[in-house]
């Protein structure tokens, strides 16, 4: 990449990282309480990560870290990591950890899901689990956030995403209805998501599991690199 690029990438990732605090400053506070009404499918996808003892496991953008502390409860052997671009979401979830006194079990960094390399802590590069929940509808690349996770993965180890779907069997008032919603809080469900992930099986050789649930209103994936 020539230095120009990389300056530009920067610029893109501090644009994108303002625009997320803007949107979670007030939201951080209540985000916990509400959006465990809307963001179905994130118990399940913790459930099926199922981390061998001793695993390393990574959220990228972790948000409050609602996720990692479930997880940590969930797979009492595993070692947590997290990381979010927003520094609001971030402070809501030290504050998370403190309050449920996983400080010690949780790591938590900042770093852009587009470009994970830089901002993993030193000596940990792999994971053996790692999982994106409600973040791809967020990041404006997130063809390239699934690929840089894929990089980070340990042999065997496995992806795992939930989102938005296309609530395709919903009534398609109320898709349209939820996509005008999610837009004000700049979420965009990406539907050639599952396309994607085909593609990238016939390129990378990964095999991706697709899991639709709640008729549509989210999607769940489990990508497992070629052996
Ligand atoms: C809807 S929240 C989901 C939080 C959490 N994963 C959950 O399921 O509750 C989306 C999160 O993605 C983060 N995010 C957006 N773009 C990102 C990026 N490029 N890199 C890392 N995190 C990002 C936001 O800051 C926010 O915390």
């Amino acid at each position: 990449m020539s230095l120009m690029e990389d300056i530009l990438r920067k610029r893109q990732s501090e644009r994108h990282a303002k625009l997320m605090d803007r949107v979670y400053r007030s939201q951080s506070r209540i985000y916990d309480l509400t959006r465990k009404y809307y963001l179905l499918g994130r118990d399940e996808l913790i459930a099926a990560l199922a981390p061998p003892p001793g695993a390393r496991v990574l959220e990228i953008g972790c948000g409050t870290a609602r996720n990692l502390v479930q997880a940590a409860k969930v797979w009492p052997e595993a070692e947590l990591y997290g990381f979010d671009i927003s520094s609001e979401m971030l402070k809501a979830a030290r504050k998370n950890l403190a309050q449920s006194r996983m400080k010690d079990r949780i790591t938590l960094f900042h770093g852009d899901a587009e470009n994970p390399a830089l901002a993993m802590p030193l000596k940990i590069r792999t994971f053996d689990r790692i999982f994106l929940s409600f973040c791809l509808s967020m990041i404006p690349d997130w063809q390239s956030a699934i690929r840089e996770a894929l990089t980070l993965l340990e042999p065997g180890g496995e992806l795992h995403i939930v989102d938005f779907g296309q609530a395709e069997r919903l009534p398609s008032a109320f898709r349209s209805l939820l996509q005008q919603w999610l837009a004000l809080f700049h979420v965009e469900p990406r539907e050639q998501m599952h396309s994607f992930l085909v593609e990238l099986d016939r390129e990378m050789g990964t095999h991706s599991e697709f899991i639709p649930q709640y008729r549509g209103y989210s999607w769940r994936f489990v990508v497992r690199p070629a052996p």
